[in-house]
């Protein structure tokens, strides 16, 4: 699935012509946060989210109210900025580790939400790098001549999976959507991608219940070694970014901006400081949404869109890192 730039003219390519977001109505700030773990006696503070992650608040969803709703706000709002309907999608790709169902699939529930029928519609799987897997499959599908038009989404309610009893993970996580549409183009706006796994790591961060014989088994809320998680995230977003560059003939100069995963400020920093980007060249978006895993780079993306932050022809480095251990990069063309 990882591309290599074909720069002959006639190449199809796809470019990203639309995005969107939806976040859940209910803020909760460290402050409140820190005042709910008290009365289950655990110690928490504003001061020590800010420093060691950049969080300050996440928002986290109602009761009733699932990765497709909020999923299909985002694809809404994508498919008006992109100028499309409904009726012009021919490919739906939802990356989600909270769907709504065990089946049928998030990407399903929302095609029937957004009143289409027929066109693929799959669920993805990568944990907090779903999105640039997701961006990379539908990029390989457009440009193999089987879809044209493709939504493409990041949508998760992690705050279903917290476990509320633990503070090294719960101050962490936030529900939210981000989606693209992505179209055939004669020109190249995605320039290059790559994806990565290893599954060594299991351990280190998963959710490991399952569903067997009408019953949960084992644990189903997220469980994670910060620390581990924190220094192969460092590694591999540097190594991955200098892949895609490498692959389009780039170097970081020409990146206007990079949109990591945003799981930690410091993490983001680290790697634009690899990469000798000024820290006002990373979209940040962490210190409001906290980690909505495989939401955080479309969320992110949107806002910057959306706030004037990104325009139209600059180069932007999408980064994602999470569970399996999955990572990967995309490198486009605005
Ligand atoms: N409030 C107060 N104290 C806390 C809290 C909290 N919420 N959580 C932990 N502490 C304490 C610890 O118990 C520890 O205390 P001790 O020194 O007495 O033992 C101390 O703070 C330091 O804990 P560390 O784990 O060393 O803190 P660290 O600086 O490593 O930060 C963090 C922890 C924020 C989790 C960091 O390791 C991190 O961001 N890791 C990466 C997470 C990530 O990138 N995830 C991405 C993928 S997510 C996905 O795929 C779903």
């Amino acid at each position: 699935m990882n591309s290599q730039p074909d720069r002959t003219p006639s190449q199809r390519h796809s470019r990203i012509t639309g995005t969107g977001s939806m976040l859940p109505h209910r803020r909760v700030s460290n402050h409140e946060l820190a005042a709910q773990l008290a009365e289950r006696g655990l110690e928490t503070s504003d001061e020590w989210i800010v420093e060691r992650t950049g969080i300050r608040a996440r928002r986290f969803a109602d009761p009733g109210v699932n990765a497709s709703d909020l999923g299909v706000g985002a694809a809404r709002h994508a498919l008006e900025a992109a100028g499309r309907s409904p009726e012009d999608v021919d490919l739906i790709i939802v990356a989600t580790s909270t769907p709504d169902m065990v089946f049928p699939s998030t990407a399903t529930i929302i095609q029937r939400k957004l009143g289409i029928q027929g066109c693929p519609a799959f669920d993805l799987q990568a944990v907090c790098s779903g999105f640039v897997y997701g961006l990379s499959v539908a990029d390989a599908m457009i440009r193999s001549g089987s879809v044209s038009c493709a939504l493409v989404i990041g949508s998760e309610v992690f705050s279903r999976i917290l476990d509320f009893n633990d503070r090294t993970t719960c101050v962490l996580f936030g529900d939210g959507a981000g989606a693209v549409v992505l179209e055939a183009s004669a020109t190249a706006g995605i320039l290059s991608t790559r994806l990565h796994a290893d599954g060594q790591h299991t351990e280190i961060l998963c959710t490991p219940g399952t569903v067997s014989g009408g019953q949960v088994l084992g644990d189903p809320l997220l469980k994670m070694d910060g620390q581990a998680v924190f220094k192969l995230a460092v590694r591999v977003l540097d190594e991955v970014a200098r892949e895609v560059l490498e692959d389009a003939g780039r170097t970081p100069a020409d990146i206007d901006w990079l949109i990591p995963h945003q799981a930690n400020i410091r993490i983001m920093q680290g790697t634009a400081k690899k990469l000798k980007l000024p820290p006002d060249r990373v979209v940040v978006t962490v210190d409001e949404h906290g980690n909505t895993s495989a939401a955080s780079i479309p969320l992110a993306l949107d806002h910057a869109v959306r706030s004037g932050q990104v325009r139209h022809g600059e180069t932007l480095l999408l980064e994602g890192v999470g569970g399996g251990f999955t990572w990967g990069a995309v490198l486009l063309d605005f």
